[in-house]
This record gives C-alpha cells, structure tokens and sequence, in this order.
C-alpha cells in the first residue's frame, strides 16, 4: 500500500502502542503525515518522532482535551483527510459482580470518547468541505455476546451504531464512516485481560465450549498489522464508495 495516501494527512488517538501504533505506522508507510494522539505523552512523542509525525498528548474522555487535540491536529498539519478513532479500554469481567466503576470506564473511554472525538473531527472535516475518512476502531464483540465481556461489548456495539449513524449524517458531504472490528489481538489491552481472568492465548484460539468462548478458527490471534492494513485501505480511494460499514478482522473468531 505505499504511497495510496502520499500527501494526505491523519490522525489516530490511542497510538501510542497497540493497533494504533500499527495504525499510525502503516499510514505512514502510505504516504500521510499523522497524528499521534494518546494521553500517554512519552509514547506519544516516541513514536511521533520515529513516524515524522506530531504527537498531541489528551485525555480524551475530557471534553475541552477532546476539542482541543483536534484542534492542534488542525493547527499542525491542516485539517486530517483521514481520523482514526482507536483509543480504547478493557475491564474484563461478569455483569452480574463487576465494579459500576468497570461500567462507567468503559463507556468513558470506548463510547463518550470516541463520540468527542469523532464529533471534533467530522467538524474539522465539515468546515473544510473536502470530504474525509473516519475509521471507528470498535472490536467483534460489538455484534457477538461474549462471556467476561458484558460492559465492554455494550460500550463497543453502542459505539459501532454511532458511528453508522453519523455515516448516513455526513455521506451527502462525502465524509466516509466505516468500524473496523478487531479480534482477540496481541497487545497489552488483551495481555492485562489474560492476568485479570488468569487465563491466556491458548484459550482464546482454542476457545472454551464451557464459558461459551469462541474460538479463532485461523488458529491465530490478530496481528495489530492484521488490522492497519484494512485501515489504510477503508482510509483511501479504494474505499471511495463504502460507508457506513463494520469491518471484521478477526480470523472467524465471530463468524455466525
Ligand atoms: N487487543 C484486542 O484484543 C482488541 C480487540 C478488539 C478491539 N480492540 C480495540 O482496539 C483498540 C486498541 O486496542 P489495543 O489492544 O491496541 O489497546 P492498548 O491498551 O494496547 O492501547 C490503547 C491506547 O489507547 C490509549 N488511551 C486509552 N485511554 C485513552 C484516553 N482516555 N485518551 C487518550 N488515549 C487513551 C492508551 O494510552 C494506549 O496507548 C481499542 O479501542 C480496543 O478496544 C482491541
């Protein structure tokens, strides 16, 4: 995909590790100029300066560092082509016993946040009137119940619906929303779930009949690159006719 976005600018929050430092680095391989967004400044600013990139350091739970992260994205590299909502958090665990606390974490961060973010740059985005691609990073849990994953699922599917929602809003100004939804994937978000529940990838490939864990049929977990690639392609030309579409990229772990 190199050079599919040359001269073309992009933003992804929660890229400082992870699938969006996946993310973040493939956009560069194809030519953009990005971003790096994350309340982790030091990871920030490392990978920003490994990309050739400009690193905005917020919260983005926090309204006004929502607003203004946006802005000096704006400020920075002009008004993104392309904004990519990563950021997000897991507290595995039951409904029935978890913390209210896991609850309202969760949709901080999965589902208020994203919404502040992407409502920040769809303005950018308008204002400019040059059309854009907005990538939701939401998971496969957002169609596909799954034990020990309750709140997370629920923040992830009312955030996949927003983000469909504000595909029909913006189609009519050539603004594209589109989720990408990952499978189990190795990083450090699944790695503190696997702590948290005792458990680990061998049973999450293999899946467990018992707690109804599904299994992941390709016999792997995702690769954060598994999930960059299709970015950059739901980022590009070649996507120039989808919206409003969710994106699995998860080996058949959720295949009905
Ligand atoms: N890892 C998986 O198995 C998996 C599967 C499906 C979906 N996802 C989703 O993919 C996305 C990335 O996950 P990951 O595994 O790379 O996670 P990760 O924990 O490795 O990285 C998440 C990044 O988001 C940042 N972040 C968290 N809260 C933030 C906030 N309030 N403001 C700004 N930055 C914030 C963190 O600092 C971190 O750099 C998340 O939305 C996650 O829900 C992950």
């Amino acid at each position: 995909m190199t050079g599919v976005l040359k001269g073309r600018t992009a933003a992804v929050t929660g890229a400082a590790r992870g699938i969006g430092a996946a993310i973040a680095t493939a956009l560069t391989r194809a030519g953009a100029t990005v971003a790096v967004i994350d309340k982790d400044a030091e990871g920030a600013k490392t990978l920003a300066a490994e990309l050739g990139g400009v690193p905005v350091v917020a919260d983005l739970t926090e309204p006004d560092e929502a607003a203004r992260a946006l802005d000096d994205v704006v400020d920075a590299l002009g008004t993104p082509d392309v904004f990519v909502n990563n950021a997000g958090i897991l507290r595995a665990g039951d409904l029935t016993t978890s913390a209210l606390d896991d609850w309202d974490a969760q949709f901080a961060v999965n589902t208020r946040a994203a919404y502040l973010a992407v409502r920040a740059a769809a303005g950018h985005m308008r204002r400019r009137r040059a059309g854009g691609s907005i990538v939701v990073v939401t998971s496969n849990c957002a169609r596909t119940p799954r034990m020990d994953l309750g709140a997370y699922c629920a923040s992830k599917a009312a955030t996949d619906m927003m983000a469909r929602c504000l595909a029909l809003e913006l189609a009519a100004e050539q603004i594209r929303v589109n989720t990408l939804c990952p499978g189990s994937c190795d990083t450090e978000l699944q790695r503190e779930q696997w702590r948290r529940l005792g458990i680990g990838p061998e049973r999450q490939i293999n899946g467990d009949p018992a707690k109804f864990r599904t299994g992941i049929p390709m016999g792997r977990l995702t690769a954060p690159e598994d999930v960059a690639d299709l970015a950059i392609v739901l980022a590009s030309d070649s996507a120039r006719f989808v919206t409003g579409q969710s994106w699995h990229v998860d080996g058949g772990q959720t295949l009905p």
